[in-house]
Formats: structure tokens, C-alpha cells, sequence
């Protein structure tokens, strides 16, 4: 009805879909999810849904991460998380696949089941099959008052307000955000001083600030979305910790857009994905200056000798990749742990703009649903 029409229009704040407003709210959210856990002053964690737990947590002799889709991203960028701060050994599964292969679980063992909704199916069912097998079972999920939320031991909120739009995005930001200091709390008294976790948290609080300097270059991202509309596939190379951004632009592109799109490890370009290079495919790269920055230039290097279009993600500053790649889009400098709460942006905002070029409804995308309760 018409008053739908108009309520909805309310809700939108302005913006011409859901997902946009939910891509631009992130710098808030952010600042939500670490209200009252982070505290700067004292260079302190308080995590009250998980505070009764965390001996346990931190006893833990393998960290198994559960969930789908972009939660389940969230869940490969927790895995470097917590494997580097906090050294304990952790792998990340498919809900689906953990449920039906007969995984060996102990009591010894964490899990943690990440779902924005809490309603995911086969997450619920690979947290009820881990508490049987006598798991500690701690969830990470946005609806308050779900079922993944209510069935776990213990857990921590995303809150990141509700999520319209059917293709995830400051869900996917809060839950990276709540890993990152489920990670640090895990190394307290262990594996990080109190003045490696103080900086630790300095660098996350700087986030908001530079993921809202990252959302200035939406009309820049647009210009290069119309360049790339047409394109029929994409590749996106990342690796480290931007590894997994790589398979969530290309799950953002594919969701709304319809472009067939592949997230890779970019060292893994060579193993296959390589023989699909030519003029028609654009490859995104995930180039911030850290640790493997020179082994992606050489990617960068193997795609353009084979004609292949170029659009880098980089480190402001960095002028060098100008002359290898054809685009490049800039993120402020920060330490490689929270660079995937940066990376992540600018290609949220590049599917977004393809998509609405395309004429597709991307706050409603053809055969998905926001909620998938079925197995
Ligand atoms: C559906 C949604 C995705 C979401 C996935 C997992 O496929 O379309 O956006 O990432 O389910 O959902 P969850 O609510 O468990 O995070």
C-alpha cells in the first residue's frame, strides 16, 4: 500500500536502498559494537556475555568456527585473529558440511556458531550437534533473542541494528569487529601483554574514522562501476587476513548484480584462475601494504601481461601501483589485523553501484532469502 511505500521510504533515511544506508551507517555501528567492551583509558576488554566463560575459552584445545555464507567470511578473518593473537589452533566450517561429515568434537573443544539472523538452519544444527558432543558452544549473532542466540552457552552480540537489506554488510563489519576482541580477550594473560592489547584496541578504535573516509570515494567507486557494468566475470585476488575480503566482494557482487564473480588467494591466481585472463575479465586486487605486498605486485604483473584490467585496493600513499594498475582505490594506512574492516568497504560500494546500474533490486535480490531456515 501506499503508507508501505511511504514508512519504507522513512526507514531508507534518505537513501535510495537499504543496503546503501546500511553500508554508510558502518562507522556508527562500529562504534556500537565496541560501546562499553572497549575501554581505551585502561586499555581493557569487557565482554559480559562471555566473561563467566573465558578460562574455559582460553583452555581451549581447538577453536571450530560454524556458519554460512558472509558469516562464515567473517568466520575465516577470525581464524587469522585468533590464531595470531591468541595461538590457539582454530578451523572454520561450512555449517552444512561440519554437520554431515561426523566431526570430531571433545569437551575440550570451543565452538563458535556465527549467524546474523540466529535463525540459519544448518548453523542451529551444527551448534545443537556440537553441544551434544560436549563442546563449549558461544555465539555471535545480530537478532537478540534468536535461537542460535538463545541455544548457545554463551555468546556476544553484534549489534549492529537490523539488517534490511538481503546481501550482508555491517552485520558482516560487527561481527568481524566482535571477533577482533574475542581474539584479544582469548590472549590476555597469555600470548599478549597488557600494552600489546591497549594498542591493539587503539588501532580498532581508529576504524570508524577511516572506513567513514573510505565511504567519501562512493561517487569515485561509481565512476568505476560504470566502466565495469557489463563485464560477464570477475576476479578478486587478496591475501592474509584480506584473503577472505576477496570471497566476500565476490559473494557481494554475485548476490546483487548477477556478474559471476570468484574470490581466490591470490597466490592461488597461477593454479587455475589464471587461464580465464583476457580484456573481458576485471581482477580486483586486495593490495594494502603489509607482509605480502610485494607478492602481490607480481600478481598484479601476470594479469596485466595477459591484458587483464586491473582495479586496486591500496594503502594511501602508495603511487607505485598507479602505474600497474588501471583503477585504484584508496584506504587509509592501518595494521594488517583490521585492514579487512577497511578492504571490505570499498567493495561493498562497488557491487552496490554495479548493481544498480544494472537495474537490479539489490536490496531484494532474485532466489535469495535474508533468512534461510531451511537445510
Ligand atoms: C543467507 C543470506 C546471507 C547470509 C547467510 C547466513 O544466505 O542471504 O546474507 O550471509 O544467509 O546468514 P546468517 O543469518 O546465519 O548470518
Amino acid at each position: 500500500t501506499e503508507l508501505d511505500f511511504e514508512l519504507e521510504e522513512i526507514e531508507k533515511g534518505g537513501y535510495e536502498h537499504f543496503m546503501l544506508k546500511e553500508i554508510f551507517e558502518q562507522p556508527g555501528v562500529m562504534e556500537d559494537v565496541m560501546r562499553g567492551r572497549v575501554r581505551l583509558e585502561s586499555g581493557s576488554l569487557h565482554l559480559g556475555g562471555i566473561n563467566d566463560n573465558l578460562e574455559q575459552l582460553r583452555k581451549a584445545r581447538r577453536i571450530i568456527i560454524c556458519a554460512c555464507g558472509t558469516s562464515w567470511h567473517a568466520g575465516l578473518i577470525g581464524e587469522y585473529l585468533i590464531e595470531e593473537f591468541a595461538r590457539i589452533p582454530v578451523e572454520v566450517d561450512y555449517a552444512s558440511e561440519f554437520r554431515y561429515r561426523n566431526p570430531v568434537i571433545t569437551p575440550e573443544d570451543v565452538v563458535i556458531v556465527i549467524s546474523q539472523s540466529g535463525e540459519t538452519a544448518d548453523t542451529l544444527a551444527a551448534l545443537r550437534e556440537a553441544k551434544e558432543k560436549g563442546a563449549l558452544v558461544m555465539g555471535i549473532c545480530n537478532v537478540v533473542g534468536s535461537t542460535i542466540a538463545r541455544e548457545t552457552h554463551c555468546g556476544m552480540y553484534t549489534h549492529a541494528g537490523p539488517e534490511i537489506g538481503v546481501a550482508s554488510t555491517k552485520a558482516f563489519t560487527a561481527q568481524v569487529i566482535v571477533l577482533y576482541m574475542v581474539a584479544l580477550a582469548l590472549s590476555q594473560g597469555r600470548t599478549l601483554s597488557d600494552s600489546e592489547i591497549a594498542l591493539y584496541l587503539r588501532e580498532l578504535s581508529e576504524v570508524p574514522s577511516k572506513v567513514s573516509e573510505i565511504l567519501k570515494s562512493s561517487e569515485e567507486i561509481h565512476a568505476i562501476a560504470g566502466s565495469y557494468r557489463n563485464a560477464r566475470n570477475f576476479l578478486y585476488l587478496g591475501r592474509g587476513y584480506n584473503f577472505p575480503v576477496a570471497l566476500e566482494g565476490a559473494l557481494k557482487l554475485k548476490e546483487i548484480s548477477y556478474i559471476h564473480a570468484e574470490g581466490y588467494p591470490a597466490a592461488e591466481m597461477k593454479h587455475g584462475p589464471i587461464a580465464l585472463i583476457d580484456e573481458d575479465m576485471p581482477v580486483i586486487f586486495i593490495a594494502t601494504r603489509d607482509s605480502t605486498y610485494t607478492k602481490i605486485l607480481s600478481n598484479i604483473e601476470e594479469v596485466r601481461s595477459r591484458k587483464g584490467r586491473v582495479i586496486a585496493i591500496a594503502s594511501e600513499g602508495d603511487e607505485d601501483i598507479r602505474s600497474l594498475a588501471d583503477h585504484v582505490i584508496y584506504i587509509p594506512a592501518a595494521s594488517a589485523p583490521v585492514t579487512p574492516l577497511l578492504t571490505v568497504i570499498p567493495l561493498q560500494l562497488l557491487a552496490y553501484h554495479i548493481a544498480t546500474l544494472r537495474g537490479c533490486n539489490v536490496d531484494r535480490p532474485r532466489n535469495l532469502a535474508k533468512s534461510v531456515t531451511v537445510e
